[in-house]
């Protein structure tokens, strides 16, 4: 099924995420037939631009990052004739006026029907003040449909978020609202529950009977690039653990849903949220989290610089840069099972992969505890390489008896002619179909922050126990201990 007609309102057109993620997304739409003809863009940002100019942007972003190459493009230009352009003071409500004349304009003439999407590419401080001024400006009067999609950070913790939501709750209903998280949007990570309930060989295990801990590692080799300001602000536990972490969470560790539905769907994640441990005191988050942050290092014989010596970072920082913990959840499929995360800006590689290790056999007549056993593993690798890995044990070839592991990989992303999409293309798809299950709704945002916020408040309570790691490096050597303490290690990635 094809998105609906649409008139796309992009807040923040000339920023970064416009250029590399939404323009190449709206554009492989497009290619793909999945966008309906009936359509337009316009590009909202406060600098001066006439459509030629914005187009030429647009032919840009497209030319860098899209999938399909616009070179081999017929319709390049029926396709660019989509966009326009309007330079807006977005604290101006009478802005907003003339924005409902070109929005109008553009509805009739591309037969859109008054369906709007308003996409704020902006700072979480201005939802409130745009939401506001769109309706004050008339742009709801329109007779279709109104969608609100907003980026993270979605606040700074569960006050803050509380009230940005309030704020945005008076002009938008629950579900006129899309919040992405663009982890939801990654192919491997909505895999995620296909291969759980699709397979007898697996949903019968998935529980604390045959699953011995769970691993989350999504590391970067990026330091904080040039976004130091925000990240000091924030930190890795806000910028990654917030959300896409305990997203990924939620997808193994939620009940099947009885329906198909976004409704029915996001309940069973909710419940997931509301089961997690949260931590009593400081001494506990102590015990369960590990904070560190990147010293000087080197990769690949690369020298790198300290945190502390980012653009944007004071020279007496604290943010974590680095977080790993273990998490419970306490309902009865998983009661005793850790789920180990990791997240970290300069570890060795770029990568997200979600392990699953099972609890070994009992000890029997093909093996003792003299002979080393390897877990079965199952592994989702996410990001870069997409695919599905499966370790198991095996005899040994020959007559010389033994077992060794074997491995079943599957890569999807090396397949010849599977090009998946980018997540912001599935969310944009959704987002312009209706279709919010890949979005999180409210109550996981407020649950995932009440977990959150437990320990940053033990951190405010106890500074002294972040760590430093050298850039480089997989971080403190007390993430390693966090798993020996009960008989584990990290899996290596890759
Ligand atoms: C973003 C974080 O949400 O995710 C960034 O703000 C991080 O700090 C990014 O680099 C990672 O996304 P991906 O898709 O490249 O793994």
């Amino acid at each position: 099924i094809g998105a609906d007609r649409t008139l796309f309102f992009i807040f923040g057109a000339t920023g970064d995420l416009a250029r590399r993620k939404l323009f190449p997304a709206i554009y492989s739409l497009y290619r793909e037939g999945k966008l309906s003809k009936r359509f337009a863009v316009i590009g909202l940002a406060r600098r001066p631009r006439t459509n030629e100019q914005f187009r030429d942007d647009v032919s840009g972003s497209i030319r860098e990052f899209a999938r399909y190459k616009s070179e081999e493009d017929k319709q390049w230009d029926e396709f660019a004739g989509h966009f326009h352009y309007m330079s807006l003071d977005i604290n101006k409500p009478e802005a907003f006026a003339e924005l409902r004349k070109l929005a109008d304009l553009l509805d009739d003439q591309y037969d859109i029907g008054g369906n709007r999407l308003f996409y704020l590419a902006l700072a979480p401080e201005l939802f409130g003040s745009v939401s506001n001024n769109l309706k004050e400006g008339g742009l709801l009067d329109s007779s279709g449909w109104h969608r609100l999609v907003i980026e993270k950070p979605f606040g700074y913790d569960l006050p803050s978020a509380q009230k940005l939501n309030e704020q945005i709750r008076q002009v938008f209903e629950e579900d006129e609202i899309y919040r992405i998280d663009h982890y939801l949007g990654k192919e491997m990570v909505q895999n995620i529950e296909v291969v759980r309930f699709a397979n007898a060989l697996f949903e019968p295990l998935w529980n604390n009977k045959y699953i011995a801990n769970i691993q989350i590692t999504l590391s970067e080799t990026v330091g904080v690039e040039e976004r130091g300001g925000y990240y000091d602000h924030a930190g890795a536990l806000r910028d990654m653990g917030q959300n896409h972490m305990l997203q990924m969470i939620t997808m193994m560790a939620m009940e099947p849903p009885s329906r198909m539905e976004p409704e029915d769907i996001r309940d069973e994640k909710v419940k997931v949220l509301r089961s997690l441990r949260i931590f009593k005191n400081a001494d506990e988050v102590k015990e369960h989290v590990v904070r560190g942050q990147y010293s000087a290092g080197e990769l690949k014989g690369k020298p790198l610089p300290a945190y502390r010596n980012e653009e944007g970072v004071p020279s007496d920082s604290v943010t974590e840069t680095y977080f790993a913990a273990k998490v419970f959840v306490d309902n009865f499929r998983w009661a005793g099972v850790p789920f180990y995360i990791r997240t970290g800006k300069r570890l060795p590689v770029k990568t997200t992969e979600v392990v699953v290790e099972f609890k070994n056999m009992p000890e029997n007549v093909y093996f003792s505890s003299k002979t080393k056993l390897e877990p079965n593993l199952l592994v989702f690798r996410v990001n870069p390489t997409e695919g599905i890995y499966l370790k198991m044990n095996a005899k040994r070839p020959g007559s010389q008896w033994g077992i060794v592991p074997i491995a079943m990989d599957f890569c999807q992303s090396c397949e010849v002619g599977i090009n998946t999409p980018e997540a912001y293309e599935r969310l944009l798809f959704d987002a312009a179909r209706g279709d919010s299950t890949y979005f999180t709704r409210w109550d996981e945002v407020s649950l995932a922050w009440k977990f959150v916020d437990r320990i940053e408040s033990a951190w405010r309570e106890q500074s002294t126990d972040l760590q430093y790691y050298a850039a480089g490096s997989w971080g403190p050597e007390a993430a390693q201990q966090l798993l020996a303490s009960d008989g584990f290690k990290w899996w290596p990635v890759n």
